[in-house]
């Protein structure tokens, strides 16, 4: 790395990003992570859809909740109407919503790819542009990023005509995720996307996305792609004192100062966990039930019984999570092998699009409003 990252006015010291990652990354979440890594680093918020910001929905409204330890604050926004985007942009400048927001053009999903939305998007070049300028030119000067998918299959690849089109707009820096929309979550990341990504736009920074799983990986991944920074997805699930890990990893302090909680301490952090969710919600019944799903990923290689694992999953109040976690037995180390692949990993082979859509990249296109209702990201 030659320089240290920087998104517009803010030092993104390790330049460590959190993935946005629809139904985790709110409030909550990134307050954890961010207490891990020491408050370094950058935290981005789930997605939010343009169209429900605009109307300023009441859940969306929700969602676009900072903690005022929150510094930057990073709105993750999808939108596939030009004028739609650059109000929403609008809206975070001017009623100070945010520090930063980035556009994602990841989502794989068949329900928002078919109507040429998400990962399908960037394949038509002038409304990619479109939707770029708009955002850029509405955001009254707040630094606006991208992330993306290299393209919807190996035949159609998308990520390097796209990093020119956000130089060209003015777009402040690019994330990468190593793989193509047909691929999902499947197979492994394409890491030697990232560093010709780097190579084609070395005007910009371009941030890594892809199968960091271990603060090793992270290192890896610059040291192999050249690229200014990182981003970091399914790693953290159940797992936010990976950020610990990675700010001692880019401090040069290796895997000796790596984080292994025993079961103790992770139950510590669930309960946490579940408490601020249910302070977010102001709800802490409805807290405890957004927590269970992510039951199996903290308890993720440790003993603890399919039935407990179920009971853990189906609590209904702080108090039940408590007891339930009391009658585990907490004395357990960090298991080996619990640091690996976690979250989504499977793939498809198909990508559903709009009839005609891979005809002609250039041709002016216009994406069906309902491409917006996506339900899960990236
Ligand atoms: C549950 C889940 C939700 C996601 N939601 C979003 C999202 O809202 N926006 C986005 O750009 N990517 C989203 N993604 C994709 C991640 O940001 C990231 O690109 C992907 O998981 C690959 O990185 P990883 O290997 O570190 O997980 C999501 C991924 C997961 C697993």
């Amino acid at each position: 790395m030659s320089q240290p990252l920087q998104i517009g006015p803010h030092p993104v010291d390790p330049p460590v990003v959190l993935a946005p990652m629809a139904g985790i990354t709110n409030a909550p979440f990134r307050t954890l992570c961010r207490e891990f890594s020491g408050g370094r680093g950058l935290f981005v918020s789930e997605m939010i859809t343009t169209r429900a910001l605009v109307e300023r929905n009441a859940k969306t409204m929700r969602l676009v909740h900072f903690d005022d330890s929150e510094k930057p604050r990073s709105i993750q926004l999808y939108g596939v109407d030009p004028e739609t985007v650059g109000r929403a942009a609008r809206m975070i400048a001017e009623e100070n919503l945010a520090d930063h927001i980035d556009l994602n053009f990841g989502c794989p999903v068949p329900k928002v790819t078919r109507r040429g939305g998400g990962s399908a998007l960037p394949y038509k070049r002038p409304l990619l542009r479109a939707i770029l300028r708009s955002a850029v030119g509405n955001a009254g000067g707040l630094p606006v990023t991208m992330k993306m998918r290299k393209g919807i299959d190996d035949d159609h690849l998308t990520y390097l005509d796209a990093g020119r089109i956000a130089v060209d707009e003015g777009v402040t820096a690019i994330a990468l995720h190593g793989r193509t929309a047909a691929q999902h979550y499947g197979g492994e990341a394409d890491w030697s996307a990232i560093a010709r990504l780097k190579e084609t736009v070395p005007e910009i920074p371009v941030l890594g996305n892809g199968d960091i799983w271990s603060a090793d990986d992270a290192l890896r991944m610059v040291r192999e792609t050249g690229c200014d920074g990182v981003v970091v997805g399914r790693g953290c699930l159940g797992r936010p004192w990976l950020f610990a890990d990675l700010a001692a990893a880019f401090d040069g302090r290796g895997p000796e100062a790596y984080t292994r909680p025993s079961l103790r301490e992770v139950a510590e952090v669930m309960l946490r966990h579940a408490r601020l969710l249910g302070e977010w919600q102001e709800d802490e019944a409805r807290g405890v039930i957004d927590f269970r799903k992510h039951v199996a990923w903290y308890t993720k290689g440790f003993t603890v019984g399919s039935e407990a694992r179920r009971a853990l999953a189906t609590a209904g109040s702080l108090d039940e999570l408590a007891t339930l976690l009391d009658g585990v037995d907490l004395d357990q180390p960090w298991p080996l092998g619990a640091d690996g692949p976690r979250g989504r990993t499977s793939g498809r082979n198909r990508v559903v699009l709009p009839d005609g859509w891979l005809d002609d990249p250039n041709a002016t296109a216009c994406v069906d409003a309902d491409a917006e209702l996506a339900t899960s990201g990236g």
